[in-house]
């Protein structure tokens, strides 16, 4: 197993590229499965999630190939509409192909993806939505097997604008006879994306980037080409990173996606200074602490609560970190202390006193971004950090380690 080692508290300076966004293009290579066709995905990051979804669409039956950042994927083959345990289990986002299988088989098995690091985050909302749209659903040996003659609109309503079981009932609803309204969808960037994906594939979907939805039901649809989204958390995690250690510039950013966070930033008394598709941020000689809560679109979000936690170890005071999203989401805070942080959670809030220093040691990353803020923390720590069971980080930021020692970090690969 590779470990990252880290050699930190040097500065960083230079410029750093954004890939594809993991959460954007892992739903629209599912979306892909609806047509029957060729659709090519251009700016896919090379990440362990897109290689685990290659595995799956082939398992599905299509036909996929990967050139560098480019994958065509050949739905012509599919014939297998089950998603097996082992996949499901390695990556949730697998349960993508629910809603896309059903629009076009209207049959499916996928296993459930059951528990994750952090908690029991649930599937119900994908599950009560498709039985909404007429699909008898039935539990068997850990899997779900959905199936329809043909599925009809209707309307649901969300509890929580849930990303996944938006993305899912899209996709499900776009070969749906008569109209679907999603109530209290999620705006993230990246379900925008996939129901333009979808509308450019021959879907009717309207009111995209509203929390609600309108899907009027189509016959089929064809395939079509599409370019992935900057990845809005990479985008963060970087700045986060310049916010402690020096002026950095990230390029091909998406400027409006990351409000949330270049406001924190600035309260948090870094400067920012907008390009066209970048952002340069430049530490304060005194980090400030900052408040923030977790929210959905266009709140803060919880895929970079980890890393502002990381952030605000080191600033000037005590903040609280809570976390709206995922209650439980704190598995980065023990590992976190081994440096030296002084962090304590209750329920769903981190109370963080800012420290002077952090000192490396060896921590263990749990899942994708509490390894970021584990990166962090130890890019800013003295001394040696090593930062074991790295295939967290792999799922989820392309070449990071590479990224970051372009940036001047001292920050290495080695194999267990
Ligand atoms: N929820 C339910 N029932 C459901 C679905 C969701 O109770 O059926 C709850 C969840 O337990 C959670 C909240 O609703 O408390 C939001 O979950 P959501 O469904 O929005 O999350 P997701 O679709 O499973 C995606 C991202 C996550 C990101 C969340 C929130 C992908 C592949 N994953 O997950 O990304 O944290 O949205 O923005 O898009 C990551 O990239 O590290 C990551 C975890």
């Amino acid at each position: 197993m590779d470990k990252i080692v880290i050699e930190g508290n040097k500065p960083l300076s230079g410029s750093v590229e954004v890939s594809g966004a993991k959460n954007a293009v892992l739903p629209i290579m599912t979306a892909a499965l609806i047509p029957v066709g060729k659709s090519k995905i251009y700016r896919v990051p090379e990440l362990k999630d897109t290689r685990t979804m290659i595995r799956l669409l082939e398992i599905i039956g299509a036909k996929v190939s990967l050139n560098e950042n480019t994958i065509e994927i050949d739905s012509t083959t599919v014939n297998n509409p089950e998603a097996p345990y082992d996949l499901v289990k390695t990556m949730r986002a697998s349960f993508y192909v629910l809603g896309p299988l059903m629009a076009r088989f209207g049959r499916v098995k996928v296993s459930l993806p059951g528990g994750c690091a952090w908690g029991p985050r649930p599937v119900d909302f994908h599950l009560k939505g498709l039985e909404k749209l007429g699909a008898k659903l039935t539990l068997k040996d850990g899997y779900i097997l959905a199936e329809a003659d043909q599925l009809k609109g209707n309307e649901i309503r969300f509890e929580f604008p849930s990303v996944g079981a938006t993305g899912n009932l899209a996709m499900a609803a776009v070969t749906a006879k008569g109209t679907t309204i999603l109530h209290n969808a999620a705006r993230e960037p990246e379900i925008v994306q996939l129901c333009e994906f979808l509308n450019k594939m021959g879907a009717r979907i309207s009111g995209i980037g509203t929390t609600t939805i309108i899907i009027d039901g189509v016959n089929d649809l064809h395939a079509a080409d599409i370019e992935v989204i900057s990845d809005r958390i990479e985008a963060g995690t970087f700045l986060i990173a310049g916010a402690l250690l020096g002026k950095i510039t990230v390029n091909r950013v998406e400027l409006k996606h990351l409000d949330a966070v270049l406001g924190k930033l600035k309260e948090a008394g870094c400067k920012i200074i907008v390009g066209n598709a970048s952002v340069t941020v430049t530490p304060p000689d005194k980090l400030k602490p900052v408040d923030i809560t977790t929210a959905v679109y266009p709140g803060f979000p919880t895929d970079l609560q980890a890393q502002w936690v990381a952030l605000m170890s080191l600033a000037a005071g005590s903040s609280m970190i809570t976390d709206t999203v995922y209650h439980d989401r704190f598995s980065h805070i023990p590992e976190l202390s081994r440096l030296g942080a002084n962090i304590r959670v209750d329920k769903n809030t981190a109370f963080v006193r800012g420290v002077d220093s952090l000192a490396g040691a060896p921590v263990m990353s749990t899942d994708i971004r509490a390894s970021a803020s584990l990166i962090i923390a130890g890019l800013a720590a003295s001394g040696k950090t090593q930062v074991s069971r790295v295939y967290h980080i792999d799922r989820g930021y392309e070449h990071i380690e590479e990224k970051f020692r372009v940036l001047g970090a001292q920050i290495s690969r080695e194999t267990e």
